[in-house]
């Protein structure tokens, strides 16, 4: 009987990062993420929440299908990736290599992140598939990126960031400079892109580094 490999197929693109959208406003940060990510080769698992697509419904012209392999086919169309690097996950596929600390990526950006999850992840919730990867994400000491979106903040959400940070994750949140003189709104999506993919480690040319001609 021939012997099955249990070797990992190699993959052609680089470390895959998670990148989460939540029902944050500001779907376009993490779209915008996905496709830049795309553009520096990388492998992209994408995880959308249920009011991450009523958001995205609301706020852009992006059609997205709820089905996790239909959704990574809208997501390869629209941001031009090759076949497999862009690989989606469902609210409850636990079995996704996101769920357990042996699969998961060394990188996992929430990107807008809503106060609601924000409070899960805070707390270990672990209810659906991204707030489970943000855990294992944090219990492993990998890199977790929240892109917080909402004003004002109270004293609960104040509370979480700060113990979220103090865990070792990075509230990043959305709020764009203007000193880079912004025309339109593209540029304010890829300040805060451009920021994420710094936290990152990963070249870009979205905007000048501070003090770059
Ligand atoms: C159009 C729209 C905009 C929203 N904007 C925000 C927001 O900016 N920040 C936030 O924390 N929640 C916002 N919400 C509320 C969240 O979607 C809601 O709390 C939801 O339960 C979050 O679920 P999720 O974290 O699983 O995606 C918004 C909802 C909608 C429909």
């Amino acid at each position: 009987m021939a012997e099955r490999s249990r070797e990992r197929p190699v993959s052609p693109f680089g470390p895959p990062v998670t990148v989460a959208l939540t029902g944050a406003s500001g779907a376009q940060y993490g779209l915008r993420l996905i496709e830049a990510l795309v553009a520096a080769d990388r492998e992209v698992w994408v995880m959308i929440s249920k009011a991450a697509h009523l958001v995205i419904a609301t706020e852009t012209d992006v059609e997205l299908p709820a089905r996790p392999e239909r959704l990574a086919e809208a997501l390869v169309a629209r941001s031009g990736a090759r076949p497999g690097q862009i690989r989606c996950f469902g609210r409850e596929d636990w079995m996704a290599p996101v769920a357990s600390g042996s699969g998961a990526p060394s990188s996992m950006v929430i990107c807008p992140c809503s106060t609601g999850t924000l409070s899960a992840v805070a707390t270990g919730a672990s209810n659906n598939l991204i707030e489970r990867a943000a855990d294992v994400a944090l219990k492993e000491r990998r890199q977790l990126v929240l892109v917080l979106r909402e004003t004002p903040l109270s004293a609960i959400h104040l509370e979480h960031m700060l113990n979220l940070t103090r865990l070792g994750a990075v509230v990043l949140p959305a709020a764009p400079g203007f000193y880079h003189q912004p025309s339109t709104i593209d540029d304010l999506v890829d300040f805060i892109v451009a920021r994420i993919l710094n936290q990152l480690g990963i070249e870009h040319r979205l905007m000048p580094r501070w003090g770059e001609p």
